[in-house]
């Protein structure tokens, strides 16, 4: 094994070969790859754990997280049929991130990158849930889309809540919706955990951290992925 090791050391073209194809990968696929890779794991963890409720997505953009949630509910329903009972929820503006406070300031979090057709994200849903899955897109900044509540969505549990709104505020009003609905074995989906270099003061990190202490749960982390997305899964629910 050492020797055979030591030759595979010496063959640097195959070296140089990863890595330049490494190097040229545009970030973004390595990040929506991983980014698929574990909405799969997550489908298929609730699955086998039966935890039932809705998919909640906040940031849907040109729909593409969100459609491919559907098709590995869909997919998975072999493992346990009452996936297909449950209802998905796409909310966003769909034309960007709108005003943002000073803090929520970040250069890559701008309205002329996320741009969008709420059409032609509810036909490509369509196509991907192909009659078995029930699902709504609600168009509208988060201050006004989700002040009614979750009940006002007929929505009483969860079973996956995927904040990819990218900031503080945003993921915070997304979190204070869905903070009756959370149970145990909620996996919670966060991306850009780690913007604004890193600081739990403000961002995604902020808005969940607060979420944790206001709802008296106790969280796990369970996956990471991509350029700094995390999963968590409600292990505790105090009443
Ligand atoms: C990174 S994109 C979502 C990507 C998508 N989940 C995917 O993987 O295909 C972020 C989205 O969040 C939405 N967004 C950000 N802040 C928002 C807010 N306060 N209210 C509604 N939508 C918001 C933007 O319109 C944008 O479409």
């Amino acid at each position: 094994m050492a020797t055979q090791f030591g030759f595979l050391s010496k063959l640097e073209f195959l070296q140089d070969w990863a890595s330049v194809l490494l190097a040229g990968l545009n970030p973004a696929i390595i990040h929506n790859l991983e980014k698929y890779h574990v909405l799969k794991k997550v489908h298929y963890l609730s699955s086998v754990e039966d935890v039932s409720g809705d998919y909640l997505e906040f940031g849907v953009f040109t729909g593409s997280s969100f459609c491919h949630s559907i098709r590995c509910c869909r997919k998975l329903a072999y493992l346990n049929k009452k996936n297909l009972n449950t209802k998905f929820y796409g909310f966003d503006s769909f034309s960007g991130f709108g005003t943002l406070s000073d803090d929520d300031k970040h250069p890559f979090y701008t309205d002329e990158n996320f741009e969008t057709s709420l059409k032609a994200v509810e036909q490509r849903a369509k196509r991907a849930a192909k009659n078995d899955i029930e699902f709504k897109l609600v168009p509208g900044f988060f201050n006004e889309s989700l002040k009614g509540g979750a009940l006002e969505f007929g929505i009483e549990r969860s079973r996956i809540i995927f904040i990819d709104s990218d900031t503080y505020s945003s993921a915070n009003d997304a979190l204070t919706f869905c903070a009756p609905t959370v149970q145990e074995g909620t996996f919670i989906v966060l991306d850009d955990y780690f913007s604004y270099r890193g600081s739990e003061s403000r961002g995604v990190a902020r808005a969940f951290n607060e979420f944790v202490a206001q709802c008296n749960i106790k969280v796990r982390q369970v996956f990471s992925y991509g350029m700094g997305g995390v999963v968590y899964i409600v292990s505790e629910k105090k009443q």
